[in-house]
């Protein structure tokens, strides 16, 4: 495998090497050195209130189970029974007391522990078998302001190290009032043809494509509102350890604009006063303003339509997207009603936005599979803002959300953590706040 930062991924000059989006060896490296080491994202807490919840999703190509055990604790485990490996749950979501596997019956307990089994006597009279040895293969977990995160690495750093000052930007939406977050019951699941770094690259600072991609979609639902309006004045672009979001501060209700409900506006403009006086103003309108967001590797979303998504790999071809929408606890049930509306009817598979997108991604990951195509070079470099070195805003910070810069610097984390043999290999931002 060659060497990808510097190779693959020229990040200063902005040229990318078509074949990270195309190419199964580079793929399967995608998996050991970005899936297995990375903290994912895998749930929001609300998705697991009580005891006996569970979700299933995915940590790369892994099957994962994500359940609340007796003692609150959230835990995260392989999706595979290790006796002969047969998945032992099979539904998206719901409430247990145990998995048991279908094949011979073994039965786990919320913490993913080897409870027993039928014909237990057999193993009882097997020297040296111990049912502790035995269990659901278990991830680390944490978890930042209602947001479940696993690793498989336990050389990982903690997950506030991973994030970093990106946490500052995260609570913009996660800590803006004393109730906190939950994400709208039930799960979108949807498959698109496309490569995971397409969908990611887009949200973690492409806000250009919406000039061209999305102003059919946003006029055919706004009518004459339906104008795409964006500028490098009085927006950015915030880098932190790959992570990015790209964001206007001209209001805080851009993005929820399109979503053509007055009711949720009104409810966006009666906050601000509250949210600035907490977060500031930066954040009170990097609440609902137009931009958009990824935490690298696969976790996006979008302020305002508050649409949270994963793009689970499926080979160098194909990605699996899990998408919910993320409410304020406090809001009243009309309001979370008409946001569950919004962004089904914005950002879903059958969203007339979402549809703009996915087109895009699957046409782009067909295209490079041509053996001449796959060997040219894509152009990364737009850049005409300055970089904001006043220290005002954490991490990486450009003056303009009009730019590649995130997407850069997306890239260039990809190539750190594709290139490093461990952890240490891999630099962190310092902790500033
Ligand atoms: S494979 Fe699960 S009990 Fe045998
Ligand atoms: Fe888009």
């Amino acid at each position: 495998m060659q060497k990808i930062l510097g190779n693959l991924v020229d990040a200063e000059k902005g040229i990318i090497d078509r074949r990270i989006f195309c190419e199964q060896d580079i793929y399967e490296l995608e998996l050991k050195n970005i899936f297995a080491r990375c903290w994912n994202f895998v749930a929001h807490e609300s998705q697991v209130k009580e005891f006996g919840d569970f979700i299933t999703t995915y940590i790369g190509e892994d099957a994962v189970i994500v359940t609340r055990a007796k003692d609150m604790s959230i835990n995260v485990m392989l999706n595979s029974c290790p006796h002969r490996g047969n998945k032992v749950c099979f539904a998206g979501e719901g409430k247990v007391r145990s998995f048991v596997c279908n094949y011979h019956g073994w039965a786990f307990g919320l913490d993913g522990a080897l409870n027993g089994m039928p014909a237990n006597e057999l193993y009882d009279n097997t020297p040296g078998f111990d049912k502790s040895d035995w269990g659901l293969h278990r991830a680390r977990v944490e978890t930042y302001k209602g947001l479940v995160f696993a690793t498989f690495d336990h050389s990982a750093p903690s997950l506030e190290t991973f994030l970093g000052d990106f946490r500052w930007y995260l609570d913009a939406i996660l800590d803006n009032d004393d109730q906190g977050t939950e994400f709208l019951p039930g799960t979108t699941r949807s498959v698109m043809d496309c490569n995971w770094k397409y969908p990611a690259d887009n949200f973690v600072g492409d806000i250009y494509h919406a000039l061209w991609t999305h102003l059919g979609g946003a006029e055919a639902t706004l009518a004459p509102y339906g104008g795409v309006v964006v500028t490098n004045e009085d927006s950015y672009q915030a880098s932190v350890n790959g992570h990015g979001w790209e964001f206007s501060v001209a209001n805080n209700f851009g993005n929820a604009a399109t979503m053509g409900d007055k009711e949720i506006i009104k409810y966006m403009r009666a906050r601000e006063d509250e949210i600035t006086a907490k977060l500031g103003d930066v954040r009170a309108k990097m609440w609902g303003s137009v931009g958009s967001a990824c935490i690298f590797p696969s976790l996006a979303f979008l302020p305002g339509y508050f649409t949270f998504r994963t793009f689970l790999p499926k080979g160098p071809n194909q990605t699996e997207l899990h998408t919910w929408t993320l409410v304020p606890k406090e809001a009243s049930d009309e309001i979370k009603d008409r946001w569950r509306k919004g962004c089904m009817r914005t950002f879903s598979p059958t969203g007339i936005l979402e549809m703009d997108d996915g087109e895009n991604w699957e046409h782009a990951t067909a295209a490079n599979k041509g053996l001449v195509t796959r060997n040219q070079k894509l152009c990364y470099s737009m850049s005409p803002v300055e970089q904001d070195t006043s220290g005002a805003l954490p991490g990486t910070v450009h003056k303009g959300q009009l730019t590649d810069a995130n997407q850069r610097l997306f890239f260039k984390r990809y190539g750190e953590f594709m290139d490093a043999e461990t952890w240490d290999d891999i630099p962190m931002a310092p902790i500033t706040r």
